[in-house]
């Protein structure tokens, strides 16, 4: 029931059953239509949609007016019903209108041609932007998610507790905004990019199952999936194997996605990362559409061609149809894209009509050679073929962004596939400069127990008992079975190149606890933002924050970020520079 002393229904919920009622509806003018000498048909709207209401013409209402309309519900006469809105059987008649606030009016119309309008200025006049039907729809589909997602975490016998906003700067993952302090001039809070330290010590602190829908902050670069603040559904788990932070994470995710389709998503497949990478070309995979990378490396054992010769991996994969669409200059800009990503170059070959193959390369590739390429790759007159000649991790992820700017639908784009990927490295790379290697994740996955003895001699071989689950092509969210052992954890640090003293000072908060009996633990956090945007199918997490910032990272409603009071910069010990550039 969502009647008030003000109204007895919505805008959205008169049908044929209501006529002969008298009602009153209070909402905004969303248009209004002269009718004859003496009427006016005025469309109200809230967010639940509208009503025509028959108002005499010289009450003085126009768009945006807040109003009260009391009236009787009628039959429209059949030819000017609209079976376009749920309402269109009735509207109604004789009403009383009592004006509650005039409206200037706005700087746009609040309707869907509103989606042309430049966002800044959709930003500006936020407040005005969410009250059209769509952004109304995607503030409830987030609700709805929120609430799925907490049920089936108190479910599951989660506690939710919350972590502080001001914590201190830990050099981890993403650039953290920092807080200056008042009483310690000099002295900074961070932001938390993530809950990730409190949520590991309410473990050692016997809570058992922890959950937090969680405020997050990270001063990165925004783009369509990312905003500086964002929000979590955080968890971690005591005495739990990965398959039991698997199966409680599957079931929030799958839950909240079933109350927004209506429809039980399958059971999460699973893959790993070394699957993904290698069939993909992406630690994402996006799994609704096919082009996989096929090998081609042994078909090139003894190749002549130079690019080829004597490379680590060779793959292929087969844009089907796509050859005539791809014109000398599209090619050219494929071949820059495939560089810039990290390939020496690019071979692409056409399939002629008689099955031959139709490349600046073609003659250096022996007749073996090309019906190797063209049974594995399943060519086809008309497709389009591309190969990529490099380390294998090099040429899976060329081919990887190439098969995504080829065939990737975008993201909200049915069906949804959802999967887990699973044993992500311990570390993804070697640092140039210190020859040391590279965090996958955070420095507390926990290494496979298979891999532990190759972690000083390999370390590039040994994987994490760390994951990350994808819809669509998106990363919703990652997480991990975590290290509880100091000796481990130091272990790791130092192959990090962080000595016990570094550590101490940079973790040390966080490293003490363990030494008080640490449970075995892991944990995982996806991003509420995402998975709201898929369901609701927006391309770009603002349609579903409701106050978001430009990709610039400001916030034209509200100015921020501003400049402040030089007093208060006094008072907090900070002096700013000029501008350098
Ligand atoms: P991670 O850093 O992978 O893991 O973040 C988890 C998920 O949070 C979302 N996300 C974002 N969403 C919007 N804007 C952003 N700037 C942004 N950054 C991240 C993504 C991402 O997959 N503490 C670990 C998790 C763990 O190990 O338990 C963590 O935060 O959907
Ligand atoms: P090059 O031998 O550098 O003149 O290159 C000949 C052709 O092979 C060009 O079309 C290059 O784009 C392509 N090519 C060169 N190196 C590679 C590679 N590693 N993988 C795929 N194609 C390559």
């Amino acid at each position: 029931m969502t009647s008030t002393g003000m109204r007895t229904h919505q805008c959205g919920e008169l049908r044929a059953e209501h006529i002969g009622q008298t009602v009153s509806l209070c909402g905004w003018v969303a248009t209004r239509r002269e009718h004859g000498e003496h009427l006016a048909f005025v469309d109200l709207r809230d967010h639940t949609g509208l009503t025509q209401c028959v108002v005499d013409n010289a009450v003085d209402v126009r768009p945006e007016y807040v109003i009260r309309v009391t009236g009787v519900v009628a039959a429209r006469p059949a030819e000017s019903a609209n079976d376009r809105i749920a309402t269109g059987a009735v509207e109604i008649q004789d009403c009383q209108v009592e004006i509650l606030n005039t409206a200037e009016a706005p700087p746009f119309p609040i309707n869907e041609r509103a989606d042309q309008v430049a966002e800044g200025t959709r930003l500006q006049y936020r407040y005005l932007d969410l009250r059209r039907e769509r952004m109304q729809r995607n503030l409830r589909v987030r609700s709805a998610v929120n609430s799925a997602v907490r049920s089936a975490m108190e479910g599951q016998g989660f506690v939710e507790v919350e972590t502080p906003m001001l914590v201190p700067s830990t050099p981890e993952g993403a650039r953290e905004f920092i807080v200056p302090s008042r009483k310690e001039p000099g002295a900074f809070y961070a932001l938390p990019q993530s809950p990730q330290l409190f949520k590991q010590l309410l473990m050692v602190a016997g809570v058992d199952r922890y959950f937090q829908i969680a405020r997050c902050l990270r001063d990165e670069d925004l783009r369509a999936d990312r905003q500086y603040e964002f929000m979590q559904l955080d968890a971690e788990m005591s005495f739990a194997t990965q398959d039991d932070v698997l199966a409680a994470i599957s079931k929030a995710v799958l839950d909240a996605a079933e109350v927004v389709t209506g429809e039980r998503p399958a059971p999460i497949e699973r893959i790993t990362w070394h699957e993904a990478m290698n069939t993909y070309g992406s630690d994402k995979p996006d799994l609704r559409f096919g082009m996989n990378l096929t090998e081609l490396t042994d078909a090139f054992a003894s190749t002549g061609f130079k690019a080829f010769a004597g490379a680590a991996c060779i793959k292929g994969i087969n844009a089907t149809g796509r050859a005539e669409e791809f014109g000398r200059n599209k090619l050219d800009a494929m071949t820059d894209r495939a560089k810039k990503i990290g390939a020496k170059g690019l071979v692409w070959l056409k399939v002629g009509g008689d099955g031959s193959l139709d490349s600046p390369v073609a003659k250096f590739l022996s007749d073996s050679e090309q019906a190797a390429v063209k049974e594995r790759l399943g060519a086809k007159p008309g497709d389009l073929l591309l190969v990529v000649a490099d380390t294998w991790m090099t040429t899976c992820e060329v081919l990887g962004q190439l098969r995504n700017d080829l065939g990737r639908p975008p993201v909200y784009e049915g069906p949804y596939r959802y999967v887990w990927v699973v044993d992500f490295p311990l570390f993804v790379s070697v640092d140039e400069t210190t020859g040391r290697p590279r965090p996958g994740h955070h420095p507390f996955c926990h290494p496979k127990p298979e891999d532990l003895d190759r972690m000083e001699t390999d370390p590039m071989s040994v994987r994490a008992q760390a994951y990350d689950l994808v819809l669509n092509g998106w990363e919703l969210g990652s997480g991990s079975i975590r290290i509880h052992e100091p000796a481990l954890q130091r272990r790791v640090f130092n192959l990090l190149g962080i000595s016990d003293e570094d550590a101490d000072r940079r973790f040390g908060f966080f490293l003490t606890p363990f030494r008080y009996g640490a449970p075995p633990h892991g944990g995982f956090a996806f991003g509420l933002d995402r998975l709201v945007a898929i369901l609701a199918g927006e391309e770009n997490i603002r349609e579903v924050i409701a106050f978001p910032k430009t990709q610039s990272g400001s916030d034209p409603m509200t100015n921020a970020p501003t400049p402040v009071e030089p007093k208060q910069l006094n008072d907090l010990g900070i002096r700013v520079l000029p501008r350098s550039s």
